[in-house]
This record gives C-alpha cells, sequence and structure tokens, in this order.
C-alpha cells in the first residue's frame, strides 16, 4: 500500500489538539483515511454502522463505482467478462489475478472437474433433513459439514492446502446444491458428468432423471454461465465481510463459506431474488402495481420494493443490463413471454423506473429482479434462487478469503463499539429489587 501526497488534520475542537491523518492511496476510486493508530494516539474510535464510509480491507479482485455503475474484476469489466469470458475462466482470474493461458485453463477445469464428486457418506446428511427443509439451510449445513470429510484442506498456513480446499469449494458446490434440490423434491441423485461443462453439469444434475435422456440446451446452459459469472464477486458486501471475518481467526475455508452462506441468505441480500417472485405473487395483477408502489413509498409500511435498490449502486447495476439480455433470450428459446408473472414483473419495472419516488432516490432494479425471473423460467423453484446465488459466489468469497490469508499483515477482525448502556452499578439481591 502506497500512501498518497496529502494528509488530513483531525481537530478536537475542544481541546484544540489536531493529529495528522495519513491518506492512503487507491489504484482507482476513492483513497483512504488511515485511521489504524486513531485510538492509540487520541483514545476515540470511529462510528460507522453498516460500514457506509469504512473501507474494512484492501483488496485487488473486485472494483465497483456505485454512481457510474461500474463493476469489474481484476480490471476486466462484467459486460465484456459476460459477452467474452465463461464462468470457469472467470474462478480462474478472481484466484489467482490473471487471465489463464490455454494450459492453465485446462489443467484448472480439469482439477475442477474431478473435484465434483461428493464423499458418499456426504449423502447420509441430507437425510436427516425434513423434505421441506429451505434448501439454504441444507447448503449452510453441508458445505459446513465439508470440514469433516476433507481433512487435508483444512491447514489455512499451508498455500497447497488453502488452493485444494478452493477447488473443492468451486467444484462441490453445484453438485451439493443438486443434491440439496433433488432431495426437496424425492428424485434420486445425478452424479455429476465429467464431459459437460461447470453450467451444464449443474442443469443436468437439477433437471435430469435416470428414467429418460436429458439433453442440455445451449441457451440455457449460455444464460446459466452469464448468471454464474455475474454473481461470483461482488466485493466486501455482507456475506463477503462475513466470510472475511470469520476467515480472520484463522477458522477453516469450509466453516467460513457455511457463514457466507448464513449470511447471503437474508432478503435484503441474496435472498432478494426469492423475495422477488414472492412479491409478484404478493402483487398478483397489474391491476394492484399502483396499490403496492405506494405501499413502498409509505414510510410507515415496512414493505419494499424488491429487487430494487442497490447500497452501492446508485445507477443501473451493470449486471441487471447483461441479465436482461439474456432474460429475452430464455424467454424467447422457452416461449413463455406471455407468462402473466413475468409480464408483470416487466410492467412493474416499467412504471417503477418512471416513478419519481424510484427516480429521485437513484433506486433501479438490481441483479436479483432479472435473475429471479430467468430462473424461474429456467424451472428452478423460488427456494433455490438464492442457493445459485451461493453457488456462483463461492469463488469469490474463498478468493477475498485467500487474499485475507495471504496478506502478510492480517489480524483478526475485532470491530470496537459505541456503548451506550448503563454506567456501573451495584448488584442488588433479587429480593431487594
Ligand atoms: N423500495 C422502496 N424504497 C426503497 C427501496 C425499495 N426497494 N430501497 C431503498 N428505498 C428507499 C429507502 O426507504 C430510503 O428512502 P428515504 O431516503 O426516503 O428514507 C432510500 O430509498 C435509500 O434507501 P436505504 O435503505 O438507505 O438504502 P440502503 O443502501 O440501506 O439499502 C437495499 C439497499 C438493497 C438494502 C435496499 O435498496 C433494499 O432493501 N432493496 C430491496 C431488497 C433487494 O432487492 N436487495 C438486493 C440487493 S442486490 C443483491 C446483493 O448485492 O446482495
Amino acid at each position: 500500500m502506497e500512501n498518497a501526497d496529502e494528509t488530513v488534520t483531525l481537530k478536537f475542537n475542544k481541546t484544540g489538539e489536531s493529529y495528522e491523518l495519513p491518506v492512503i492511496k487507491s489504484s482507482i476510486g476513492p483513497n483512504v483515511i488511515d485511521i489504524r493508530r486513531l485510538y492509540a494516539e487520541t483514545g476515540y474510535f470511529t462510528y460507522d454502522p453498516g460500514f457506509t464510509s469504512t473501507a474494512s480491507c484492501s483488496s485487488a479482485i473486485t472494483y465497483i463505482d456505485g454512481n457510474k455503475g461500474i463493476l469489474s474484476h481484476r480490471g476486466y469489466s462484467i459486460k465484456e467478462l459476460a459477452e467474452k469470458s465463461n464462468y470457469l475462466e472467470v474462478c480462474y482470474l478472481l484466484l489467482n489475478g490473471e487471465l489463464p493461458k490455454n494450459e492453465e485453463f485446462n489443467k484448472f477445469s480439469i482439477n475442477i472437474t474431478k473435484y465434483s464428486l461428493l464423499h458418499e457418506q456426504l449423502k447420509y446428511f441430507f437425510r436427516g433433513f425434513r423434505r421441506d427443509a429451505h434448501p439454504m439451510s441444507i447448503m449452510v449445513a453441508s458445505v459446513g459439514a465439508l470440514s469433516a470429510f476433507y481433512h487435508d484442506s483444512l491447514d489455512v498456513n499451508d498455500p497447497k492446502q488453502r488452493e485444494l480446499a478452493a477447488h473443492r469449494l468451486i467444484a462441490k458446490m453445484p453438485t451439493l446444491a443438486a443434491l440439496a434440490y433433488k432431495y426437496s423434491i424425492g428424485q434420486p441423485f445425478i452424479y455429476p458428468r465429467n464431459n459437460l461443462s461447470y453450467a451444464e453439469n449443474f442443469l443436468h444434475m437439477t433437471f435430469a432423471v435416470p428414467s429418460e435422456k436429458y439433453e442440455v440446451s445451449p441457451t440455457l446452459a449460455k444464460a446459466m454461465d452469464k448468471i454464474l459469472i455475474l454473481h461470483a464477486d461482488h466485493e466486501q458486501n455482507a456475506s463477503t465481510s462475513t466470510v472475511r471475518l470469520a476467515g480472520s481467526s484463522m477458522a477453516n475455508p469450509f466453516a467460513c463459506i457455511a457463514s457466507g452462506i448464513a449470511s447471503l441468505w437474508g432478503p435484503a441480500h441474496g435472498g432478494a431474488n426469492e423475495a422477488v417472485l414472492n412479491m409478484l405473487d404478493e402483487i398478483g395483477s397489474v391491476d394492484n402495481i399502483s396499490k403496492f408502489i405506494a405501499k413502498a413509498k409509505d414510510k410507515s409500511d415496512p414493505f419494499r420494493l424488491m429487487g430494487f435498490g442497490h447500497r452501492v449502486y446508485k445507477n443501473y447495476d451493470p449486471r441487471a443490463a447483461v441479465l436482461k439480455k439474456s432474460c429475452d433470450e430464455v424467454l424467447g428459446e422457452l416461449g413463455i413471454e406471455n407468462d402473466p408473472q413475468l409480464k408483470l414483473a416487466m410492467e412493474l419495472e416499467k412504471i417503477a423506473l418512471e416513478d419519481e419516488y424510484f427516480v429521485e432516490r437513484k433506486l433501479f432494479p438490481n441483479v436479483d429482479f432479472y435473475s429471479g425471473i430467468i430462473l424461474k423460467a429456467m424451472g428452478f423453484p423460488t427456494s433455490m434462487f438464492t442457493v445459485l446465488f451461493a453457488l456462483s459466489r463461492t469463488v469469490g468469497w474463498i478468493s477475498q478469503w485467500k487474499e485475507m490469508i495471504q496478506e502478510p499483515t492480517h489480524k483478526i477482525g475485532r470491530p470496537r463499539q459505541l456503548y451506550t448502556g448503563a454506567k456501573p452499578r451495584k448488584y442488588v439481591p433479587i429480593d431487594e429489587r
């Protein structure tokens, strides 16, 4: 990290004391004020719940400019990656920092393919779940359980073991996700097939049944691959920060990714695409849109328009732009442009984009708005939407985790607090209270 040629002076008006704080240079985007010595030198903490102005780490993986609607990985724009690359290549890029040469890509793909099988005993875990268990609850549990099976990739201090854990996680997530789905509908588990691409293999394990031949549609496989690319990483969001915080104590990578999955599950984060479809169900018909838009604007009503707004993007979400196009292709291929729920979604999008409340607050449709629609059209039940997000994001989580562990100055994450509780007081025995 390099200091910028500027400093910031912090002045306490009450005492007149002032402190000079260094500024660290970013490669693009805002520089940061270095407050690491603030408490030691002044006795003060900073207060920033929700981290709206705090860089919790330095990272060279993903860059977002929310005002301009920019998202890039290792310098490559998401639009270009979604158009020209494929998910496994993006995985390699996120993990290793550079796009692979042919030979490197082949080796990486073979590695990921070879680890796609699960330990047979892991399947018995599934039987303990009720059939109506949410697949995300199964994912949190089964990814955490991987640490009980792969003891040769738990030592976080060994770079080889870290790499092995990363490859295993990327390889096994589709198998686990498909298994969670098959379990919920009572169908037999379909084993991975090594001759298929990553996206094709996932669709195959999810939708094939042993009793008939299943051909993966190239349009659907392409759309699936795009969805995977678009969700692969997104800087220091809630789930990624959770993975980093869990990993900062040197916890094993499988446990850390399980913590990320738990955080992703919430409706304000990865659960939003599922919430979009549930909301469309609740709205019911185009005639009710204005009533629900009014509810979304009413501050006394907790209802929010799911799939709209983003903490970082105050412009069109660049991932949403790519998916909107993909959405048209998938609906065209499946011949379901006239599905009433999809029509409702399109009408809602149009009305919200023109509404002053949404325009003023820069609340654009986010990636979840379209991913929900595409995934529904592909045949995924809504409960699987967040699972797909977790599957795509695993590479981002593990790349960020790996980056953190490799950082020479890495420390356990330990935020401080603004205490607002009771001052010291004397304990009163129970019968005197
Ligand atoms: N519907 C109605 N009003 C909204 C919405 C919405 N979806 N999102 C934000 N607002 C309003 C909010 O009430 C506030 O209004 P005011 O300034 O009058 O008080 C203003 O817009 C700013 O909102 P905020 O709560 O300060 O924004 P935030 O950055 O804290 O929240 C968000 C971001 C994504 C949690 C929020 O926009 C939201 O709840 N959206 C719906 C859920 C959703 O689609 N989440 C997926 C995010 S993308 C996937 C991911 O990266 O995880």
